[in-house]
């Protein structure tokens, strides 16, 4: 599959248009309605180029399923090149589960799929006519509607590479693929290699001694020392887990394509607020790792050493994640002066699944009003965060090794597997920065098997919206 170009995949594109409908050119119009004499025994019936979908009612919820199962139907068919829809019923405030609906709703993964396969869908209308509110002009709708288009489009993004095979997205690999997605914007990318990364950050390097596949550390820059306020994000990219010499069974190996999903995640987030323009500035330090076997590997019982001479004895070479985020978090330290956020990113603990469900990350940090001014925001972009509280007993001595600072497990079988997670990566932290961080453990809620809300199958690009939606929370100078 490796040969399999990137750039093939076709795009639609969806646009707000001032016309109205019946200017529009397109193969097919849906039309929303509560009640029409052809939807009496359908839910959607298709007529002279026209698709008529019975909507029950136009609250957020219901938009978005209903367009999610429209374009799905529409997809499948896979006949249309372009479709048309008003905005007739929907409100200002339901924008967002509207374009949700329609381009996170429509994603389907098609790039292992031969030609017949592919989707024929290249461009989505919306038009301006109907619109009922009055309130806003054209132009405010128009720039609301294309926020959202360009924070959905780096989320579709997003998906696309976290469900890339991991042969198409080695560390070298998806690291070139991301200079390639950030050329001609304003984000800077250096990408430093394994001979950087042996010197430099030597914990992170060693999780990968078992792959053939070099690791990379991508460090995105947007807006340097022009923007007001600094954010840091670090991302966890181990490129395919497999647990390493503390090898993972098999049924839970087979899609650790996904254990990338935080680097990504920070990707899709950086590459957001470029296209927005925030006048912040940005760092986004994705570890790109591939944790495998071979006579090279790191070991149980290793004692490892990160950048800043901290040693590790290695008790489960799966426990990889931390170790990596452990030299992320002090290479981010030293090299950016006067952080004013870190937040980090990554599929860290299995366990987090059995401990909150897939419908929401786990949210972990020392600042209970960060926590909450996450939880809020990230509801109203309905991307739920749910707070797992440290309680400093956790912290007592629970990575105590014989041999060296700490082991990489706890040593007593304490349970709260993700705030243990947590307690690992904070104690790399200097103390002006604890409460300035955030860790979210995506690894429930990054890869789906059951469609969920606009999501079909696999990635569903959690996080994009809500740290986008915090990040302007907490940075814009009038709050
Ligand atoms: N990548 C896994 C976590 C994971 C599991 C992500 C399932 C997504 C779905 C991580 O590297 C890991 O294996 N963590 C271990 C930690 C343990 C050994 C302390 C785990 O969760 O079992
Ligand atoms: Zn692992
Ligand atoms: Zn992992």
């Amino acid at each position: 599959m490796s040969d399999i170009e990137n750039k093939e995949q076709k795009k639609y594109k969806i646009s707000f248009v001032n016309k109205k409908l019946e200017k529009i050119k397109t193969d097919l119009e849906i039309i929303l309605l509560k009640k029409h004499k052809y939807l009496i025994a359908n839910d959607r019936f298709l007529k002279n180029s026209k698709l008529y979908v019975r909507i029950n009612n136009f609250k957020d919820y219901t938009i978005v399923g209903t367009l999610t199962n429209t374009m799905q139907y529409i997809n499948n068919i896979n006949k249309y090149k372009s479709i048309k829809i008003s905005l007739y019923g929907v409100s200002n405030k339901s924008l967002q589960a509207l374009i949700d609906g329609l381009l996170l709703g429509s994603y389907n993964f098609t790039k292992y799929h031969s030609k017949s396969k592919k989707l024929r869908l290249q461009d989505i209308f919306i038009a301006n006519e109907n619109y009922m509110s009055g309130k806003f002009s054209y132009e405010k709708i128009k720039s609301k509607i294309e926020d959202l288009i360009l924070i959905n489009k780096n989320i579709n993004l997003s998906r696309d590479m976290i469900n890339s095979v991991a042969e198409d997205t080695t560390p070298i690999k998806i690291s070139n693929w991301i200079q390639e997605e950030v050329k001609n914007t304003g984000i800077e990318c250096i990408i430093k290699d394994d001979n950087y990364i042996k010197k430099e950050l030597p914990a992170f390097y060693d999780i990968s001694k078992g792959s053939i596949n070099k690791p990379r550390l991508v460090h995105l820059k947007y807006n340097e020392n022009k923007g007001y306020k600094k954010i840091v994000l670090i991302g966890k990219g181990v490129t395919f887990d497999t647990g390493g010499i503390s090898l993972k069974p098999s049924e839970y190996m087979y899609d650790m394509r996904l254990d990338k999903a935080g680097a990504v995640t920070i990707f899709g987030i950086i590459k957001s607020i470029n296209d927005l323009k925030l006048p912040i500035e940005v760092h986004a330090m994705l570890g790109f790792s591939e944790n495998m076997i071979n006579n090279n590997a790191y070991k149980p019982g290793d004692v490892i050493k990160t950048r800043n001479g901290k040693t590790i004895e290695i008790m489960n070479t799966d426990a990889e994640g931390r170790i990596l985020l452990a030299d992320l978090f002090e290479y981010s330290q030293d090299k950016i002066k006067k952080i004013d956020y870190i937040f980090d990113y990554a599929t860290l603990t299995g366990s987090i699944s059995g401990a909150i469900g897939e419908y929401s990350a786990g949210l972990i940090g020392h600042n209970t009003k960060l926590k909450n001014k996450m939880i809020k925001v990230s509801k109203q972009v309905d991307e739920w965060h749910v707070d797992l509280p440290f309680n400093r007993y956790f912290f007592d001595g629970s990575y105590k090794s014989a041999i060296a600072d700490f082991t990489n497990i706890p040593t007593s079988s304490i349970g709260g597997g993700s705030i243990m997670g947590g307690v690992f990566i904070s104690s790399f932290l200097k103390n002006k920065y604890k409460n300035k961080w955030l860790h979210i453990d995506i690894a429930c809620v990054s890869f789906i098997k059951n469609s969920w809300k606009y999501h079909n199958f696999g990635a569903t690009g959690f996080g994009v919206k809500s740290s986008v939606k915090l990040i302007i929370r907490l940075t814009k100078p009038w709050n």
